[in-house]
């Protein structure tokens, strides 16, 4: 039996109830296709500051290392908005980007079609929604020296090497590859001499994978084009600052930022389909997601006004109870998405 470990960083807010049904499904998974899982659990954010005087303790910085992937629920805490930023929830997080070096955010917006009625678009619009964002995670304004505040005066620092440019956007010419061929890459060239050694270097790596096409998008366009033509995207590979507001940009456009998965890559970090290479597992997991949603299950955050709609827990149930189910097929070439699925009714009851 092949064995993993993942560290399991929880954090705040909501991030040890989502995660502990992340855990849940990822246990029914392994167990479906024999991968045995070990998920020892590690503070960061505020919980890290509560229990080490440290948003990024030592104690979970060493694990991280040890394992082979890292599953991180959420971090933050309103109570510490005004803390120095070495005890910010946030600053764990970037410290541990930065020391995995996970330099690529891959976050894919999908629309699930039984919760179309979900999205502040209408219905049309999200026919063939399928976008991957590439978002550059270790560089730029979140990591910039000089920064700092003194008194009426601020400054960061908006900062990328060729290098830096080049590692990521061969990332998203790779991802477009197994996709529709499209690269849409995001900067402000127009503006600013940093998205124009963006723009130079993403054009001479394109060169490397003729069979993709790229194009170049400024951000202000690009917000504008995710809202009136979402489905003209394939990959969008844009830079740390932009890629965070683009992606809550296009989560929402599938009516549920909740249910969207974000995989940061470069060390040892993803799960089953990016970071384990476990397609098979991965294919299961969204297959059985799609299921309890086609069958109308719903949280709260998703659920139809007036509905009181499921907890985190009994929707993470219901997933890990189909995962279990051994006529729950795995999709193949060839195959229809859901042909040797129970239906749903039978699934779910
Ligand atoms: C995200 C989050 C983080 C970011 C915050 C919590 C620092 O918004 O992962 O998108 O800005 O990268
Ligand atoms: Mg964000």
């Amino acid at each position: 039996m092949r064995g993993y470990t993942i560290a399991v960083l929880p954090g705040d807010g909501i991030g040890p109830e989502v995660t502990a049904e992340a855990e849940r499904v990822l246990r029914a998974a392994g167990t479906r296709f024999g991968i045995q899982l070990t998920t020892p659990h590690f503070p960061v954010g505020a919980a890290g500051v509560a229990a080490a005087g440290d948003p990024l303790p030592d104690e979970t910085r060493a694990a991280v290392h040890r394992a082979d992937a890292v599953l991180l629920g959420a971090v933050g805490d309103p109570a510490l908005d005004r803390a120095p930023r070495h005890l910010k929830p946030e600053t764990g997080l970037l410290a541990l980007r930065a020391l995995l070096g996970v330099y690529a955010n891959l976050r894919p917006v999908a629309v699930f079609p039984p919760l179309t009625d979900r999205s502040p678009l209408k219905a049309e619009r999200l026919h063939g929604v399928d976008v991957l964002i590439v978002r550059e995670l270790t560089g730029g304004l979140y990591y910039g020296e000089p920064r700092g505040r003194d008194g009426s005066r601020a400054v960061n620092t908006l900062v990328y090497t060729t290098a830096e440019i080049a590692r990521v956007a061969r990332v998203a010419f790779e991802a477009a590859q197994g996709r529709r061929r499209l690269v849409t890459s995001v900067d402000k060239a127009n503006v600013l001499e940093v998205s124009q050694l963006w723009r130079d270097t993403v054009t001479t790596i394109g060169h490397e994978y003729p069979d993709v096409r790229l194009e170049h998008l400024y951000v202000d366009h690009a917000a504008m084009r995710l809202v009136t033509d979402p489905s003209a995207f394939d990959v969008i590979l844009t830079e740390n600052m932009f890629g965070d507001i683009l992606s809550d940009e296009a989560a929402v456009l599938t009516g549920a930022l909740g249910l969207l998965p974000s995989a940061s890559l470069g060390a040892g970090a993803g799960l089953f389909e990016h970071g384990l290479g476990l397609p098979a597992a991965a294919d299961a997991v969204e297959q059985a997601i799609g299921t309890v949603l086609a069958a109308g299950a719903r949280t709260r955050d998703i659920a139809e006004p007036g509905e009181p709609g499921l907890g985190t827990r009994e929707m993470g149930e219901r997933i890990a109870n189909l995962m279990r189910n051994a006529e729950c097929g795995v999709r193949s070439e060839g195959t229809p998405a859901n042909s040797a699925l129970p239906t749903p009714h039978s699934a779910l009851e």
